[in-house]
């Protein structure tokens, strides 16, 4: 974070439409200050975002005001129910809300609302660092307000309420989840406090909505190092209400003197391994799950020890429940999302054995276009602290990574489709669509991709003729 000078501050109101709003609320006679994420993303050198206006008086007349100022090219939006009004202007997006008292009732998030100081106003919201305010007006511009040492706590690194922290999580359970979504996507460290009663309020967490969650729980994926976030919702007792898929993950089983690893805590360190190569938040998310269905499927054997047969398989079947439960879309990114837990452990196989070109090629077929995802999520499963094992995995990774361009450069098989197609074995041999048809295209398919047949037409249909004639069909014409 930097500390500014009040003149430093002042530069980073410059623009043309603070003046404005200025001028407007003196015309008006009334208090205005920007807060909440603009103050604290200046100090935080963070990309700004949209801009929140308070005004102590009304908000939507304030916003009325200042879209007549700025003439054409305002848009100004009206909210009556929420108190709030919106002006949209080159490009950039105010919002105006009238200072405000709010109490909350148990069951619901939506408060009773007065009007109110600027203090009150600061009071409601969810932690230090947010509730900082700049002064508009111009006798006081710039002036910096913090009643709850907000600059402190982001010297401190710290998430803290500026209440009662069982007022404010309890006005509003969401802030439970933002306060770890904070910590997490800043690198700031949770209050004690604050932390001993995200632990009390936990359970009030039932009354927010799937999407809300969801949607931190993203912004915590998506964040540099995501485990942290994971091991406080865990710390919390947030987890299991939450997300208890994941959380069935953790804990250790010992028989006979043989322990399997806490798969919660490897699914992190897959997480945080996958978050230093990519930010597409679906493959996080791949990562996040490529074990999950591994409590369901844990067994004992006592010569193998413990095992874990077909996770990646019932991992893939447990996709859809869980991003419907969690109101996470149900679309294309699900579906990559089961391809990768469903394959997420074939790069790997192939890498422990010798690395046939049959494998590869199967593996790429399989894969398509996101067999590059597939090796980036393969790679972050390699977490063993063996280093000689783990060495040799990456080696063999080499060489995957080296035979899988060879033979998409030769083979083309990449979302291959078989060059002599279901219609054209039908046609040769006057059949209607039944078990033999489908026999003939998959024989074709694993001949080229077991490379006994090149992938190219002619090969392809002299195979088919061949494959045939020892299935007792004869061709038509
Ligand atoms: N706020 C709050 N309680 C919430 C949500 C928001 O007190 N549950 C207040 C905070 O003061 C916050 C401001 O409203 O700074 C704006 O909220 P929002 O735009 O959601 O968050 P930002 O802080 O701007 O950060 P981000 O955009 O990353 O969510």
């Amino acid at each position: 974070m930097i500390e500014l000078t009040q003149e430093e501050l002042k530069q980073h109101f410059s623009e043309p439409i603070f003046g404005q709003i200025a001028e407007t609320a003196d015309a008006l006679e009334l208090e205005c200050y920007v807060v909440g994420g603009y103050v604290r993303d200046i100090f935080l050198q963070r990309p700004s975002k949209d801009i929140d206006v308070v005004v102590v008086g009304s908000g939507i007349a304030m916003a009325e005001a200042l879209g007549k100022r700025l003439g054409r090219g305002a848009h100004v939006s009206v909210f009556k129910n929420f108190g709030t009004a919106q002006v949209k202007y080159k490009g950039t997006e105010v919002e105006f809300v009238g200072a405000r008292k709010e109490s909350y009732q148990r069951d619901s998030r939506k408060p009773i609302v007065e009007d109110g100081t600027l203090e009150d106003d600061q009071n409601r919201r969810d932690f230090t660092i947010n509730a900082m305010a700049v002064c508009l007006n111009k006798a006081r511009f710039g002036e910096l307000v913090d009643p709850f040492g907000g600059m402190e706590d982001m010297k401190e690194k710290t998430i803290r309420t500026p209440l009662d922290p069982d007022i404010t999580f309890s006005d509003d359970p969401l802030r439970m989840m933002r306060c770890i979504r904070f910590a997490t996507q800043l690198g700031f460290y949770i209050d004690d406090d604050t932390f001993e009663s995200l632990c009390r309020n936990k359970e009030r967490i039932e009354i927010i909505s799937r999407e809300r969650i969801a949607d931190e729980l993203n912004k915590i994926i998506l964040s540099p190092i995501p485990s942290k976030g994971f091991v406080e919702l865990e710390r919390s007792g947030l987890l299991p209400l939450i997300f208890p898929e994941l959380a069935a993950l953790q804990g250790v089983e010992t028989r006979n003197g043989r322990s399997h690893k806490d798969n919660f805590y490897h699914t992190l360190e897959v997480l945080d391994n996958i978050s230093k190569k990519t930010d597409n938040l679906w493959l996080r998310w791949a990562a996040l799950l490529h074990d999950i269905a591994k409590p369901a499927t844990k067994r004992w054997e006592p010569r193998a020890g413990w095992t874990f047969h077909n996770h990646n398989f019932i991992g893939e079947k447990m996709v859809p429940n869980i991003f419907r439960k969690m109101k996470l879309p149900m679309n294309e990114k699900m579906k990559y999302v089961q391809k990768m837990v469903s394959l997420h452990m074939r790069p790997i196989v192939i890498a422990d054995d010798v690395v046939t070109d049959s494998a590869v090629r199967r593996l790429l077929f399989e894969a398509g276009d996101d067999i590059d995802d597939l090796m980036t999520l393969c790679e972050a499963d390699i977490t063993s602290k063996n280093m000689e094992r783990k060495q040799r995995f990456l080696n063999n990774f080499q060489l995957v990574r080296q035979k899988l361009k060879d033979l998409e450069e030769k083979d083309r098989v990449r979302n291959f489709q078989p060059p002599v197609s279901g219609e054209e074995i039908m046609e040769t041999f006057g059949l209607q669509p039944c078990r033999e048809v489908g026999s003939l295209k998959s024989a074709i398919k694993d001949a080229i991709l077991d490379g006994v047949i090149p992938n190219e037409y002619e090969a392809a249909h002299a195979f088919m003729l061949e494959r045939a004639a020892k299935m007792g069909l004869k061709p038509v014409k």
